[in-house]
């Protein structure tokens, strides 16, 4: 049994349809029974339009449901943007911040990770903040600078919310990117220095909650790798890409980090 209850998240990213989304859900309703979810917490994170259904097909089953992103701002003229007000209004628990796809694809900066992060905690909803290195930087030797550098920013919104989040609303993913859809799993020593590099940048940062954080690890988990890398000290669940559209794929990984 682990000292932090692991979390499997689910991130779709722009995939899925009514139909096949149904079957998923249908899949996951069968599976995680309440015992299960006693020992692990899962999230499924479809893009927005489906968050509807995500609400009412497990509404009723302890799974939760979050968005990929989030408004930097609170409201206003943000043409296409959602709101952290809007996912709790759709009983929306999380979102993913700080995606390396976002990061890299729309210029995110650190500055706006922290703002998506305040705008969360100002709405209770919880932040899945993503961080990683390039291959780039990681051949460079500047893994535990980069990480550094995004652990800080999170840790200084954290720490700015005037109403705090939880503990257990707050769950950082480090994601490498060079991992990231490539079929390259990051190997378990690997994330596992990377894991407690994180977890003791957070609390030299003055974040009380550091030992009680969930620290995920993200990128090419399979059912097949998941157990290795779940049975490091500092890897606290899995944040799932391809492998969350598949339900058996999905259901294997959500069984590794309860064993
Ligand atoms: P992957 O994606 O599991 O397909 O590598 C992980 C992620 O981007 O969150």
């Amino acid at each position: 049994m682990k000292a932090r209850k692991p979390v499997v998240a689910g991130n779709w990213k722009m995939n899925g349809d009514i139909v096949a989304n149904e079957h998923l859900f249908t899949a996951l309703r069968a599976a995680l029974g309440r015992p299960l979810l006693g020992r692990i917490d899962v999230v499924v994170c479809p893009p927005y339009p489906y968050l509807g259904q995500a609400a009412a097909w497990l509404g009723d089953t302890g799974i939760e449901w979050g968005a990929q992103d989030v408004a930097a701002v609170a409201n206003g003229a943000f043409t296409g943007d959602v709101s952290a007000a809007m996912l709790a209004d759709l009983g929306c628990r999380w979102s993913i911040v700080g995606h390396s796809e976002r990061r890299q694809m729309a210029g995110e900066s650190d500055e706006q990770v922290a703002a998506k992060i305040s705008m969360c905690a100002a709405h209770g909803v919880g932040v899945i903040a993503c961080i990683g290195e390039t291959l780039d930087e990681r051949e460079a030797g500047a893994t535990e600078a980069v990480l550094g550098r995004q652990v800080d920013a999170i840790a200084a919104a954290l720490a700015a919310a005037a109403q705090p989040l939880p503990p257990e609303r707050v769950v950082l993913a480090y994601e490498p990117v060079w991992a990231i859809g490539t079929g390259r799993t990051a190997s378990p020593e690997i994330a596992q220095a990377a894991h407690r590099f994180v977890r003791e940048r957070l609390a030299a940062c003055g974040y009380g909650a550091a030992a009680a954080t969930r620290i995920l690890y993200g990128g090419s988990v399979k059912a097949a790798n998941a157990a290795s890398l779940f049975a490091m000290h500092d890897v606290d669940g899995g944040l799932i890409g391809g492998a969350s559209l598949v339900a058996d794929d999905f259901l294997g990984i959500c069984r590794a980090a309860a064993a």
